[in-house]
């Protein structure tokens, strides 16, 4: 066994060399340690503070597992990362990136239940976007035979946080309703398959109006993100809706906690309106804390509504609950398993495209999840396709909001 992981190490190390483009031609040198391509975050800001780079080559320690990583997933999470707009990040430079599915390369001391060549997905505390990676066993988890490695970065984060909303949290049941923003995204995906796994659950979706067409079958009622949706709920169900799940915080909080029915639930996971162009605003940042509906006990107790927050990274990293996480997860292996669920991938890029990537999520143009296929040969870009950011670090022009990324997708597969 330890043969193999030896030998697939320098096959894959054969590739590096033939592969690496001139964004790792600033190669470090660590003497006798292996080396690795990864992704770097240099500092907070635009997409000109990510290249690929070496790196040295972690080895695991007491209770981890060494994955030799196939594909990582890119969130919206990590464009908030690289922005600098989360909470207590830690200082770059960073590996970013909190998922990846992979083989099991080696075991540290004490880590049970995993071995050399196991096909596995996995949470990791930054770091993820790398050639190989070590994370805690209890962020580790084996992969169905039939689950590709993209599909497994496509998984973990989105389908487990939909999860939790919808079940462990807002406890959706049979006939109840939901409202989801961003429903074209990876979560938002999540989201709707998972409510069609209960019997009569109405789903009313927001997106942007060019994903219609391709997920309109995902949810019951679908409506362009720049229209007024209370009004177009409440002419459907004038009551408003069971569940609402808001990822974009600011006003919709205050319009969410309206659209509400007695013994409601609204959810707070995300603040996607903080990213309003390539780098951080602090107008937007002000912005969206200053409309933010100021929430009263009593008013909640009077109207018998429910108000939550929904953190998975932060729950797994920052309050040990990984064994719920665990079970959760068994559970939608489970559905997968059954095919009541499959993640929807957008596209695939090779870490050197990790800009264009972003880029296409801050053009609002990916209809489920983008992937980091580490293994993938950057594709050449014709010039007019071009996104890239200047060699010199120049900070580039702020992207519009709604420009049409939707034609330009040069990278699907
Ligand atoms: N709390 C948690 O545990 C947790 C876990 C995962 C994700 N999240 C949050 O869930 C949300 C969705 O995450 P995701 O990774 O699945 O991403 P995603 O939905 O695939 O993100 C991209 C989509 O977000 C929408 N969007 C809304 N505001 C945007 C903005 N200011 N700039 C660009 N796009 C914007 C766009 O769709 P439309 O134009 O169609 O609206 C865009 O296509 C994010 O807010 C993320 O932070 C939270």
């Amino acid at each position: 066994m330890a043969k193999e992981g030896a030998d697939m190490t320098e096959e894959t190390e054969y590739m590096i060399d033939k592969n690496v483009g001139k964004e790792t031609e600033n190669v470090e040198s660590f003497g006798d340690t292996k080396e690795m391509r990864a992704v770097i975050l240099s500092g907070f800001g635009g997409l000109n503070k990510l290249r690929v780079t070496k790196k040295a080559m972690p080895e695991p320690q007491d209770g981890e597992v060494k994955i030799r990583v196939k594909a990582c997933g890119l969130n919206f999470l990590d464009l908030m990362v690289r922005q600098g707009t989360i909470d207590s990040p830690p200082k770059p430079p960073l590996v970013p990136g909190f998922e990846c599915s992979g083989i099991v390369e080696s075991v540290g001391e004490n880590t049970k239940g995993f071995e050399v060549s196991d096909r596995v997905m996995a949470f990791v505390n930054y770091n993820a976007w790398a050639e190989v990676v070590c994370t805690p066993v209890e962020f580790v988890y084996k992969l169905p035979d039939e689950m590709t490695f993209t599909e497994a970065a496509a998984f973990s984060l989105n389908f487990v946080a939909a999860y939790m909303m919808l079940f462990e949290v807002a406890n959706l049941r049979e006939g109840m309703s939901v409202l989801v923003h961003s429903a074209g995204g990876g979560v938002g995906q999540a989201v709707a398959q998972l409510c069609s796994t209960v019997p009569n659950v109405t789903v009313f979706g927001i997106a942007s109006c060019f994903k219609h067409a391709a997920i309109r079958d995902s949810v019951t009622h679908l409506f362009d993100r720049n229209v007024d949706y209370i009004q177009e709920v409440k002419k459907i169900s004038p009551d408003g809706v069971d569940i609402v799940l808001d990822c974009l915080c600011g006003e919709n909080t205050g319009k969410g906690l309206s659209l509400l029915k007695p013994l409601g639930t609204y959810i707070l996971y995300g603040a996607s309106n903080m990213v309003t162009g390539e780098t951080k605003s602090f107008f937007s940042f002000a912005k969206s804390w200053w409309q933010v509906e100021k929430v009263n006990p009593i008013k909640l107790y009077e109207e018998n509504k429910v108000i939550a927050g929904f953190s998975l990274l932060n729950l797994l990293f920052k309050q040990g609950r990984c064994s719920l996480v665990k079970a959760v997860m068994d559970k939608l292996l489970c559905l997968y398993e059954q095919k009541k669920i499959k993640p929807v991938v957008d596209s695939l890029w090779a870490l050197e495209e990790v800009k264009e990537a972003m880029q296409r999520i801050h053009d609002r143009g990916n209809i489920g999840k983008l992937i980091l296929d580490v293994e993938k040969t950057p594709t050449p870009l014709m010039a007019s396709d071009s996104t890239e950011t200047s060699e010199a670090g120049e900070e580039e022009e702020e992207p519009e909001g709604d420009n049409d990324s939707k034609e330009r997708m040069p990278f699907i597969h």
